[in-house]
């Protein structure tokens, strides 16, 4: 399928809600507090930077910061689990682009970071996010000794399955494969590679707020929902736009053979399905009332980005 500027579907310059830009202030701030790491060599600590304070719309830590007002609490005590999270997010780009995985040369339209260094320090400074995001955790700045292993446990249960649908979208797993049809395939894909991260992004959010057992359980509802929704909203962003929009390569999944949600479904039930995903993220919210109004601003958006 030849990627195309845009759809009636898929209008250009669908922004996201006002507020967004606020909170996405403070999460900028907060990732470029989290970043300082002086026993790294300086390549070490430039690259790091570099793969992390890039050109990323922040919408995994967003997520927290929302998912904890959401649940009646202060967003500022998101902020450590939402960078946390981020670097996990960042550590996972880095190297999803390696050659041995995706192989791809532009990310947040810069070259990605094994092209602008080098493989090695690429692999080196993905390892090095993951272990400061723990780090963070561990720190446990704002949370109580009991918060702050509850979020370790939620941050390291969802990068196992973001590596481990990684494992299963790069390298297939022929006991996996042969047992799942492809519609069922590419869903235990997604939501492994893409939607657990999101869906813990969300729940640490609603951890640190304290929420109690309904309420966590909403927030797992939506993340569930809202971090599929999030990886088919890509594949059908890889089908239908421009490099120049989104800032990286486009067009790549079919030619790569990778499981997409257009490529088994079709583009239209594709994008009925991320739909139906949005309905179904948004009615989970609904125990929370109008505490919940900004993340549901958010899933709209999140629906309809373009990039
Ligand atoms: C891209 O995520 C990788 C996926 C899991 C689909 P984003 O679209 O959130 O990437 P950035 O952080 O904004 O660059
Ligand atoms: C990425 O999925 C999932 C990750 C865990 C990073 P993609 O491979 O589709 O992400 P892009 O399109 O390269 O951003
Ligand atoms: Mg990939
Ligand atoms: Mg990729
Ligand atoms: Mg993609």
């Amino acid at each position: 399928m030849t990627p195309q500027t845009s759809t009636p579907n898929t209008p250009l310059g669908v922004d996201p809600p006002p507020h967004f830009a606020v909170v996405v202030a403070e999460v900028e701030r907060a990732i470029e507090q989290g970043l300082d790491e002086p026993s790294f060599p300086e390549t070490l600590r430039s690259a790091v930077r570099y793969a992390a304070l890039g050109a990323g719309k922040r919408l995994r830590p967003a997520l927290t910061l929302l998912a904890c007002e959401a649940c009646g609490g202060d967003r500022a005590t998101a902020l450590t689990p939402a960078v946390a999270v981020e670097l996990i997010h960042a550590f996972s780009l880095v190297h999803d682009d390696l050659p041995a995985l995706d192989n791809d040369e532009l990310r947040r339209g810069r070259p990605t970071l094994h092209v602008q260094y080098d493989e090695a320090t690429a692999i080196l400074a993905g390892d090095a996010m993951m272990s400061m995001a723990f780090g963070l955790l561990a720190a446990g700045e704002d949370a109580t000794p009991g918060t702050s292993a509850a979020l370790v446990r939620e941050l390291a249960r969802a990068t196992n399955r973001m590596i481990a649908g990684q494992v299963l979208d790069t390298v297939g797993d022929a006991a996996d494969g042969a047992a799942l049809d492809p519609a069922s395939a590419v869903r235990v894909i997604h939501a492994q590679k893409t939607g657990a991260l999101i869906c813990a992004a969300c729940r640490m959010g609603a951890i640190v707020a304290g929420a109690d057992a309904s309420r966590l359980d909403a927030i797992t509802r939506y993340g569930d929902a809202v971090g599929l929704m999030f990886q088919i909203v890509d594949d059908l962003i890889d089908v239908e736009q421009l490099e120049s929009h989104t800032g990286k390569k486009t067009g790549k999944d079919e030619a790569a053979d990778k499981l997409t949600y257009p490529g088994v479904l079709g583009v239209g039930a594709a994008r009925a399905e991320a739909h139906r995903l949005r309905e179904e993220a948004i009615r989970a919210l609904s125990p929370l009332g109008d505490d919940a109004q900004t993340l549901i601003d958010l899933t709209a958006y999140l629906a309809s980005r373009t990039r």
